[in-house]
């Protein structure tokens, strides 16, 4: 057998970060095509190894790899056997989707929960479906604590732009300890994951602040005031945005996508950090709407250009405040 390699991208939210923490509303997620790589070969045993750390393990529990080791058993238990029985393996995972020490903040602990899974069904000849490794990843990081909507391994899993619409992670959370992990995989969860392809020609431009905001602190920071008004306003906008993105509809993509980012900077104050502030004003006045993606507090923006000068002209602005270009699309 000879070695495997695969890849998972990165994330960004384009709208409905927050409000997708809750049971049935929608959050349109881009992939972002900056990988995280996973080579897996046969091993007299188990080795693990990131570039996350200066050191490799074993399967014995460590800190740094539980999530790693977490994946590893719950694919175990996917394939109803105890984990002496696989085949050994070498896993090593590089890609740390940061620079200078700083994360660019479109990862997530998710994202090694899907590279991992991704490299265990290579490796042991599973041809897993884009949703199936979407359940298996939730399952993964639901038992392990996360808190999250899995909006982000939706995004990683189809690597692709995707409307999801999130499930009740905690009668999941439920099922996994009352039931057998394949009789949970094979409930209907209530989520929805559509790949959406906007049909209209714009710039799609990812802004870096530098700024490393930890989306779990935010997530427990922010979560009290989401309330009925913040969760019905942001659904119609989302929806109205995911249509539009659909019909090509440049003028109800910006209106909309300027709804949900004023009701987040209503939702808390530690969302719009002033560098995210620069990177929402450095759009007045251009055929642009720019707006915070995912948590705030920090890591990126996002902005879509309708005219290459107006593209220029934003890359120039955020250049003098600092913001870094992290990547770029065009969209036709
Ligand atoms: O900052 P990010 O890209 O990890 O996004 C967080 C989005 C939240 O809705 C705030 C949390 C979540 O898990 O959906
Ligand atoms: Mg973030």
């Amino acid at each position: 057998m000879k070695k495997i390699k695969v890849q998972t991208g990165g994330k960004l939210y384009l709208a409905g970060e927050y409000a997708i923490l809750e049971p049935g509303q929608t959050a349109l997620i881009k992939n972002i095509p900056i990988h995280m790589t996973a080579q897996i070969a046969p091993a007299d045993s188990f080795s693990l190894t990131s570039d996350m750390f200066d050191y490799s393990v074993d399967l014995t529990p460590d800190p740094g790899y539980s999530l790693i080791q977490e994946t590893i058993q719950v694919f175990a238990d996917f394939l109803a056997k105890p984990i002496a029985e696989l085949a050994p393996f070498s896993l090593s995972i590089t890609g740390k989707m940061e620079r200078g020490g700083l994360k660019f903040g479109i990862g997530s602990s998710g994202s090694v929960t899907v590279l991992t899974l991704k490299a265990l069904s290579a490796f042991y000849d599973l041809d897993l479906s884009a949703d199936m490794l979407f359940k298996l990843a939730s399952y993964t990081l639901i038992k392990s604590g996360d808190n999250g909507s899995m909006g982000d391994i939706a995004c990683i899993a189809y690597n692709d732009l995707v409307a999801f619409t999130a499930f009740d992670r905690q009668k999941v959370r439920d099922w996994i300890i009352s039931d057998s992990i394949q009789t949970v995989l094979a409930k209907d969860w209530g989520y929805k994951i559509e790949v959406i392809k906007p049909a209209l020609s714009c710039d799609f431009l990812v802004g870096w602040t530098k700024q490393p905001s930890i989306s779990k602190d935010m997530i427990n920071l922010v979560k009290s005031a989401i309330d009925k008004h913040f969760l019905s306003q942001t659904q119609k906008q989302v929806l109205i945005c995911k249509d539009a993105l659909l019909a090509g509809d440049k003028e109800l993509i910006k209106s909309s996508l300027e709804s949900v980012s004023d009701l987040l900077q209503g939702l808390s104050s530690a969302i719009y950090i002033d560098k995210l502030k620069e990177l929402k004003d450095a759009s007045q006045g251009l055929d642009v709407i720019a707006k915070s993606s995912g948590s705030g507090g920090g890591d990126c923006g996002i902005a879509l250009s309708f005219s290459e000068s107006a593209s220029r002209e934003l890359i120039k602005r955020w250049q003098n405040s600092g913001i870094e270009i992290l990547y770029q699309e065009k969209w036709s």
